[in-house]
């Protein structure tokens, strides 16, 4: 596979779906390389996932740089993106500018991410022009999980439908590379997928987007807190860790690990040596008969 980037996600729109899955760590990069998807999203669900929060709301720029810069580390030709957190970029579009930055120069990332419609084009656009790849995000922002209530399906009604279509488009018009659009009816976000000249990558959007993203703990059934009806899960991860660390802790409580093949050896003359230094070691182990340091 070849290295991915903005303009190839963009130029994948009508020829093949994108697979983009959200990972948080160097171990989690490696392995979604190899199995070669084509992004690489550290998405602020690390605060739920990885960190234990309630929503999204907590994690901060800092937290986030940690993981994107070790998501990078893995990640040899997925196109990382690196998701803006919760008032990194609402405050003010500099403010947006030089946090985006930090993620291309510091994280490596190649993109970044933010939610929100047209009340965000203004720091899209100022991004944009500062050489930084944008993903949209759209329907459901966990961002505004306060305003909206909670995690729940979005533009249900024909006027919602239409307001989030208007969005889309105006955030593809501004300079955003690809959508993401979370939860949402699928004939919604098909006709979405349609309309826009660029890739949607949905979640919770239908089989009609042109990619889909998930949450790496959830393909993998590492995450039991709350199972949307969107996640799909691959693996249960999570039972067989659980199955693997029993019986570990097993092993050591009744002394069978480790075993044999797991310890080192000492070659007998140095150990005889040790044997008779020990015997002159005084117990406080400070110093030795003829005066020497231990
Ligand atoms: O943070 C995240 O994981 C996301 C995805 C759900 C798209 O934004």
């Amino acid at each position: 596979m070849t290295k991915m980037t903005a303009p190839a996600v963009t130029a994948a729109k009508g020829t093949r779906k994108l697979a983009m899955l959200t990972a948080y760590d160097f171990a989690a990069a490696r392995l979604a390389e190899t199995a070669g998807l084509d992004m690489l999203l550290v998405g602020d669900s690390l605060a739920m996932v990885v960190l234990g929060h309630e929503d999204t709301l907590s994690v901060t720029m800092e937290e986030m740089l940690h993981h994107t810069k070790a998501v990078s580390r893995g990640a040899k030709n997925a196109l990382v993106v690196a998701d803006m957190p919760f008032l990194s970029y609402q405050v003010s579009v500099p403010e947006a500018v030089a946090n985006a930055g930090r993620f291309l120069k510091e994280g490596r990332a190649g993109a970044v991410k933010l939610e929100g419609g047209k009340e965000v084009l203004p720091q899209v656009r100022a991004i944009v022009a500062a050489g930084i790849p944008v993903v949209g995000h759209v329907g459901l922002t966990p961002q505004h999980v306060a305003a909206l209530g909670g995690f729940k399906v979005q533009s249900r009604t024909a006027e919602a439908a239409a307001r989030l279509l208007d969005d889309a488009l105006a955030l593809a018009e501004a300079g955003c590379f690809a959508l993401v659009i979370e939860c949402i009816p699928a004939p919604v976000a098909a006709l979405v997928t349609e309309r826009l000249p660029v890739p949607t990558i949905g979640i919770g959007a239908g089989p009609d987007c042109d990619g889909q993203v998930l949450v790496f703990h959830d393909v993998l059934g590492l995450y039991d807190r709350f199972l949307p009806k969107f996640v799909k899960r691959y693996a249960e991860l999570g039972e067989l860790a659980v199955g693997a660390l029993t019986q570990w802790a097993d092993a050591v409580r009744n002394g069978t690990f480790p075993g044999p093949e797991h310890v080192f050896s000492m070659e007998p003359e140095a150990y005889a040596t040790f044997l008779s230094l020990a015997a002159c070691t005084p117990p406080d182990g400070s110093k030795t008969p003829d005066g020497g340091s231990v």
